[in-house]
């Protein structure tokens, strides 16, 4: 079924988004493990996250979910107190959890098994098998070629800390081994050649965990304890921001307010890179807590070209979609660098992207240079309506929906139900700002 997208001149007023579904699934992770009552405020109820909370109370820890407050009252037990769960754990679509879950699982006393949707069961995991082992973790996946896929067969045992240089700029990779590292028998150093989202390191900190970063390398101590934090706010998603970010930057007249934004560094390469495009974004109100937090106000603007650099993706790694939207909008040839990693998300998101966007008229190239692949987008004037697909991707169907705002007819896209992966209330905001 196709759905059309309605056509709107500008968007216009102030909306908070609901809080970042990455900081969200450490929130729940981290307060499991963690000994105490812990109220998460301004939880994201999306479908990832809402997995996670139910593998974690699989798992023997009791959480409490009130939707009319946005909070999840989670009471955890300790990192040693996880308990061996009735069947296998089902991780749907969530790669987020799939991965950290991965981590935690091969240091326990008890055997398990992580499942997947069709989907994710596609998504490569050697990626976090292959260090894991290296801790002496007992995990397997399902091998195909070089690679391994989901569901992963993880046998529990204790672990030793590794020194190990990441070979992708991966936050779930990272992460996944941080939280191995949590158990492991003396310390853990991991070598990022290339930064991204720090999240867990800052949350784990924010629990007591010893854990330290020396310019390029974290170093993790094995931990006993975690302190009791007694409340989190989760700022709001800079990912789900992006998309009325980027409608009001194409929008002629557009004007809007998003309140309590996560603009950490490591995640916000999207804010960085707009403004290099001439967009009018302020950032107002900053707020420096565990996680940096600010007011975004942004205001229509002619966008022009940029470069954006192999090392700036990670920082923005989410939002290259809706990136390659604006470029579409801009005066001049962007090239966004680079941006292999696309092509293993929920979709290959690069052509998923570029089939879409070349059939409403934008001139979009992909280049590959022997490993590397590079995106070369020209602005052109206009784009037209066109029959849309989302490939069952939230952020292709979220960008493709901002790109038809604009249009003189409306554009139809199908199977939008995807949205509810990470921002179920993405109508809803759309539908408040929209003039
Ligand atoms: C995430 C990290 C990123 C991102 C994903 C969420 C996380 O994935 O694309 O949506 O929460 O750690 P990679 O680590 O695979 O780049």
């Amino acid at each position: 079924m196709s759905f059309p997208i309605p056509t709107l001149k500008k968007l216009k007023g102030c909306v908070i988004v609901p809080g970042d579904k990455s900081i969200a699934h450490r929130a729940i992770i981290i307060s499991s493990l963690s000994k105490g009552k812990c109220v998460i405020r301004h939880f994201p109820f999306n479908e990832d996250c809402l997995n996670t909370i139910d593998i974690f109370k699989s798992l023997g820890v009791k959480i409490k979910i009130n939707k009319k407050k946005d909070e999840v009252t989670v009471f955890g037990n300790g990192i040693r107190s996880l308990k061996k769960p009735k069947d296998c754990l089902y991780c749907n679509s969530s790669g987020t959890t799939i991965r950290l879950l991965a981590g935690i699982l091969s240091a326990q006393e008890f055997d398990s098994t992580l499942t997947a949707s069709k989907a994710l069961s596609k998504r490569p995991m050697s990626r976090i098998t292959k260090p894991l082992r290296k801790m002496a973790a007992c995990i397997e996946g399902i091998s195909k070629g070089k690679e391994e896929y989901p569901p992963l067969k993880i046998k529990g045992r204790p672990l030793v800390g590794i020194n190990y240089k990441l070979p992708v700029a991966s936050a779930q990779v990272k992460s996944a081994i941080l939280f191995a590292g949590l158990y492991a028998v003396g310390r853990t150093i991991l070598e990022e050649e290339v930064i991204c989202r720090d999240h867990t390191e800052r949350m784990l900190k924010s629990f007591g965990v010893d854990i330290r970063r020396k310019n390029k390398r974290i170093i993790l101590f094995e931990t006993n304890q975690m302190s009791a934090v007694k409340s989190l706010l989760i700022p709001g998603d800079i990912s789900s921001a992006s998309f009325f970010i980027v409608g009001s930057c194409i929008l002629p007249g557009s004007s809007i307010k998003i309140r309590n934004i996560g603009i950490n560094p490591t995640r916000g390469g999207i804010l960085k890179v707009l403004k290099r495009m001439n967009a009018d974004i302020r950032i107002v109100n900053k707020k420096d807590l565990v996680e940096p937090v600010a007011d975004i106000e942004v205001r229509y603007s002619m966008l022009k070209a940029t470069i954006v650099s192999c090392k700036e993706i990670p920082l923005l790694i989410d939002e290259v979609p809706i990136l390659m939207v604006a470029a579409c909008f801009a005066r001049g040839t962007t090239v966004i660098k680079g941006v292999n990693e696309l092509r293993v998300k929920e979709t290959d998101r690069l052509k998923s992207m570029v089939d879409n966007l070349t059939k409403m008229g934008a001139d979009i190239k992909i280049f590959r240079k022997q490993k590397k692949q590079d995106v070369v987008i020209k602005g052109v004037k206009c784009l037209k309506p066109a029959r849309l697909k989302s490939f069952q991707d939230h952020r292709t169907a979220m960008s493709l929906i901002i790109a038809s705002l604009g249009l003189n007819k409306p554009a139809k896209i199908d199977n939008l139900s995807c949205i509810d992966k990470s921002f179920p209330e993405f109508i809803n905001i759309l539908n408040k700002l929209k003039c």
